[in-house]
């Protein structure tokens, strides 16, 4: 069912998926054996995103902000992205998926850029979901490089602007944010694209994230009232 919510264009859909480290620690598992059951629980949310009305899905999988972490778990992580791309990219295909990878590249693994480049070329055509992976992302450091690309210190339109900020993988403004994991926070992600985001938070670890998770917060989403600043429209009748 199209409501008035998605302009008939389809949602965009952005996650922040927290929680990996914490579900392997409950089990006495080390931080890296969350992070592979968080592969898992992409692949669901990503094959039940299309039938939900979701056209576009930006995954936060690593923030330019978990350098911080020992090099241990982000050796792990690394290596995991590019099982993951090996992987998904057929599959991707397979389901009309379009794959696009948002960040910084220049402080990746050499081996895992040209893996990125080869995936994004080879789904190019996948037209039921756009899915974003955000790799070395920090929407902070992403308005700051759009800001430094206007030209002559001219002011840009808000639309302009936009454009500018997502030019490698263009998305419209996020409708709905959710963050597994329990904690309630943005963490550096699309700080502007998520101006009149409607915010989900779930206690929900990211590994045990399911397509039920996801239906649930499409439900919550289309009982909000989106006013965009606006009063609310007078219902016809
Ligand atoms: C999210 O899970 C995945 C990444 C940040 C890469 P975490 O690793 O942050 O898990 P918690 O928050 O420590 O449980
Ligand atoms: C945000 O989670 C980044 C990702 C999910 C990739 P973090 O676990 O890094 O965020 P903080 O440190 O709790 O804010
Ligand atoms: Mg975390």
């Amino acid at each position: 069912m199209r409501t008035h919510t998605d302009n008939g264009r389809g949602l965009h859909v952005a996650i922040i998926m927290d929680g990996n480290g914490r579900w392997a620690e409950a089990r006495g598992w080390p931080r890296e054996a969350g992070h592979r059951a968080g592969a898992d629980a992409v692949r669901r949310t990503v094959e039940a995103a299309p039938k939900l009305g979701v056209r576009t899905l930006t995954l936060y999988a690593f923030s330019s902000d978990n350098w911080k972490r020992p090099a241990r778990e982000v050796s792990a992580l690394m290596r995991l992205f590019r099982i993951y791309l090996g992987r998904e990219t057929a599959r991707c295909v397979e389901n009309g998926v379009r794959l696009s990878v948002i960040g910084r590249r220049d402080r990746l693994p050499a081996l895992l850029v040209p893996m990125i480049e080869q995936g994004e070329r080879a789904t190019a055509g996948g037209a039921n979901l756009h899915l974003r992976l955000a790799v070395d992302y920090s929407s902070r450091e992403a308005i700051l490089h759009a800001a430094g690309r206007l030209r002559g210190g001219r002011a840009a339109t808000r639309e302009e602007f936009a454009r500018l900020l997502n030019e490698a993988a263009p998305a419209p403004d996020v409708d709905l944010l959710i963050r597994s994991g329990g904690e309630q926070r943005l963490s550096d992600f699309l700080l502007w694209e998520c101006a009149y985001a409607e915010l989900h938070f779930t206690p929900r670890m990211w590994p045990d994230f399911a397509a039920g998770d996801l239906e649930a917060a499409l439900a919550d989403y289309h009982h909000r009232q989106r006013r965009f600043g606006a009063v609310p429209a007078v219902k016809a009748g």
